[in-house]
């Protein structure tokens, strides 16, 4: 028998505990391990009944995802589950941190299951571009019902052990894993058979409507949309309430396999790795001390601040905002209290998490009151002298030890940091907008910022449910450095002979969340326009400049708040009109920069946005401004609305082909010059290398 399962006797009960580190995915070792101590369990004359649990911090946690894509060994987790289902004596699963993906499945094959009040359970596959591939989609709609089941497998999100045992999956809370389950099995196996078998039992899923799926199908149409999986997990739930469960299960391998084989798959997982890479930071090792952080303060109420301290409030840290304006104060305390009152009216929160919630915010006006803060984060207007200002202030009241955080979108770091005396505790803290919503946090790296300051702000990331990626202190830091490349080659094609909607068009169909006008329209027209203002004399004159944003600001034209911007906006409406005057205006623009227009096909256009980010990615790898070609595609996926099923911007180029990305820059490069298209010293090196970003 291998290590990675064992099997041990209490009184009459077989412990078989599985012990595959970090969070005992199953791999052929434990598969393996599973069926061997099933059947010498089902020999063992002195053993009456089974338990099967986790060792360390958690339950099975589902399949081993580094096995995929490649031949699967045997035994196969199909036979493993038949194995344990067909026992003859009890087996109960004992769950303790989350049973997740084969892992739920595992503990559905069990004719029982108990959990500590702290477990979870959920089949998260639809995540990784998958479908339960082990029976879930066959056994969890007859233990659920076919609703309920439909809402776990295609959120993917797991349910807390009380949920689980109000929905049926879970038959009692014990409070010792292992005592409590070895109790629950000795009372099932004196109690005797029959033990309940899920695929035996038809009742929850027979006569379901069939409108019910195509309900649920409708209601997922805008967030699942351009996903493979999702849908193809429907149509198992499906086969669940219509087929008989031997058949339902050649269902769910046909479509397994379907979601295995598709592109969307290898995307999705490497966002799953991706997000988990971007914590390890080479010179910063795991061991670094993090600062413990009790109470934060934020500096100016406005559009961010307000969100930031929301993120505070929600993860259980008192919060004090501070503005230097009452009525600014005043107004960001009503969008803070008017938000909570949202999210308990859409059903996100309760009313007393955010009663909880608002009570952990003070507010301020004297910057005396940040002395006790673990952590500042300023977010006052993006102009330096003030920023300077601020700091200077924050630095005379700050307890020795604070961290120092700037969410500054374009200034440098290293300038704010040198107006205080410890400029190692000061560093960039990069929210994004709705900054309670996105979940995306770029940490930028000032170059005195000290290794605990870096650790803390990234385990603060952690804590306040954020992806915090690592990067470097440059205009743009990451993520706007590399949109500026991505919305002028927008405006240029325009300019080529494309409109505004077929440009958002092409690329909304590629899959972002939406195109760049549209969200220049959100974001407002006039941020962009005051900046390029502000740096017009720094501008380089040879290089290509589209003047036509420049002349929609100036027609009073910022975006949806003025109803207008590339596109009109209907009294109170959201969506874009698009609009023949702004259409004219480009045309005119045009002829006047002697810019013949063509057809531009929708082709191009995505090449051309989604190259220009690529090309800009790699010159930030290339000065270290990203640490890894991955931690780019986590800040587009979780910050910029990238389709997260082709992975981010650097891996979707790579499964394109470097070589191929390259040739094609190098044809744009031929027409419109090295300004704009020169490629870039690393994406030629590694096209001719490897073909990787990664070797
Ligand atoms: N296979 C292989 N490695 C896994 C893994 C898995 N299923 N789940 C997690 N890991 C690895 C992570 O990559 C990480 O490795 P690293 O330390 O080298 O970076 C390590 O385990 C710890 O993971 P986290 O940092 O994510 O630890 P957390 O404690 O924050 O979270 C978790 C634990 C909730 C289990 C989270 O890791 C998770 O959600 N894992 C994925 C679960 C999942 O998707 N299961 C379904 C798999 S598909 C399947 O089961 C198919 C089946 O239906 C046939
Ligand atoms: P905002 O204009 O909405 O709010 C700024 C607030 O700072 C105002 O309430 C103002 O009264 C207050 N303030 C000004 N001087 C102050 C002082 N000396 N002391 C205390 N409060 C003061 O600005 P917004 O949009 O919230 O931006 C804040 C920062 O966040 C800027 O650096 C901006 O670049 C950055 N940022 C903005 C994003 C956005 O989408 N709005 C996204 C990411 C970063």
């Amino acid at each position: 028998m291998s290590d990675a399962v064992t099997l041990e006797r209490d009184g009459t009960v077989g412990v078989i505990t599985v012990r595959n580190p970090p969070v005992n995915a199953l791999s052929q070792a434990v598969r393996q391990g599973l069926k061997d101590c099933v059947s010498a369990a089902a020999a063992d004359d002195a053993i009456e009944a089974m338990v099967i649990l986790g060792d360390g911090r958690t339950f099975i946690a589902g399949a081993d995802i580094r096995e995929f894509g490649k031949p699967m060994a045997e035994p196969g987790l199909l036979e493993v589950l038949d194995m344990i289902e067909g026992s003859a004596k009890p087996v109960v699963a004992a769950i303790h941190g989350t049973a997740l993906g084969g892992g739920l499945e595992v503990a559905l094959s069990c004719h029982y299951r108990v959990a500590v009040d702290s477990g979870q359970v959920g089949l998260p596959e639809v995540k990784l571009g998958l479908l339960p591939g082990a029976g879930g989609t066959q056994r969890l709609p007859r233990v659920v019902g076919p609703q309920m089941a439909l809402e776990m497998i295609v959120s993917g999100n797991p349910i807390r052990a009380r949920k689980a045992v109000e929905v049926g999956v879970v038959d009692a809370i014990v409070d010792e894993l292992q005592a409590g389950a070895v109790a629950f099995a000795a009372a099932k196996a004196k109690a005797g058979g029959p033990h309940p078998v899920i695929s035996a039992d038809d009742s929850k899923v027979k006569g379901t409507d069939p409108k019910l799926f195509a309900e649920f199908r409708k209601s997922i149409e805008k967030r699942a949309r351009g996903f493979f999986a999702p849908w193809r997990c429907i149509d198992c739930i499906e086969a669940a309430c219509t087929l008989p469960f031997a058949e339902g299960m050649k269902r769910e391998r046909e479509l397994f396999e379907q979601c295995m084989n598709s592109p969307q798959r290898k995307g999705q997982i490497h966002a799953f790795f991706a997000e988990r890479e971007v914590a390890k930071i080479p010179d910063v090792p795991k061991d670094t001390p993090v600062q413990p952080i009790a109470s934060a303060g934020v500096i100016g109420a406005g559009t961010m601040g307000g969100g930031i301290a929301m993120n505070f409030a929600n993860a259980g840290i008192p919060v004090t905002i501070l503005d230097s304006s009452q009525e600014a104060l005043e107004r960001g305390l009503s969008i803070i209290e008017k938000n909570y009152a949202n999210s308990v009216k859409r059903g996100g929160m309760s009313q007393a998490q955010a009663d909880k919630a608002l009570g952990l915010i003070g507010r301020s006006q004297s910057m005396d009151d940040l002395g006790k803060a673990d952590v500042v984060v300023e977010a006052v207007f993006e102009e330096m002298e003030l920023k300077k200002k601020v700091f200077g202030e924050l630095d005379r009241v700050a307890k020795p030890g604070a961290i120092l955080a700037t969410n500054t979108s374009t200034l440098d770091i290293d300038e704010i940091a040198s107006a205080t005396k410890r400029p190692e505790a000061v560093i960039g803290t990069h929210f994004f907008s709705p900054a309670n919503v996105m979940r995306l946090l770029e940490v930028v790296r000032g170059a005195k910022s000290s290794k605990e300051t870096i650790a803390t702000a990234m385990d603060l990331g952690k804590k306040l449910r954020k992806v915090s990626v690592l990067v470097g202190n440059c205009d743009g830091f990451v993520g706007n450095r590399m949109l500026n490349p991505y919305t002028r080659e927008a405006a240029f094609l325009v300019e080529e002979g494309a409109t505004p909607s077929q440009v958002d068009k092409a690329i909304y169909e590629f899959g972002f969340a939406m195109g760049p006008f549209a969200m220049g329209d959100l974001a407002g027209l006039d941020v962009g326009y005051r900046v390029r203002k502000a740096r017009e004399g720094k501008r380089d004159k040879a290089m290509r400049y589209s003047p036509v944003a420049d002349r929609i600001v100036e027609m009073g034209r910022h975006g949806q708040k003025t109803g207008a911007g590339y596109y009109r906006y209907e009294e109170g409406s959201r969506t874009p009109v698009p609009d023949p005057e702004i259409e004219k205006l480009i045309r005119d623009t045009a002829k006047e920069l002697g810019i013949e227009q063509r057809q531009v096909s929708d082709e191009e256009i995505v090449e051309r946005l989604v190259y220009a980010l690529v090309n800009e990615g790699a010159r930030c790898l290339e000065e270290g401004m990203a640490l890894r070609a991955s931690d780019i595609d986590v800040i587009y996926c979780n910050g910029y609305g990238f389709p997260v099923y082709r992975g981010g911007p650097m891996f979707y180029a790579q499964e394109v082909g470097l070589d191929k990305v390259l040739a094609r820059i190098q044809e744009f490069q031929a027409v419109h010059g090295d300004l704009t298209w020169k490629p870039a010293d690393l994406l030629v090196e590694k096209a001719k290398g490897s073909g990787r970003w990664d070797s």
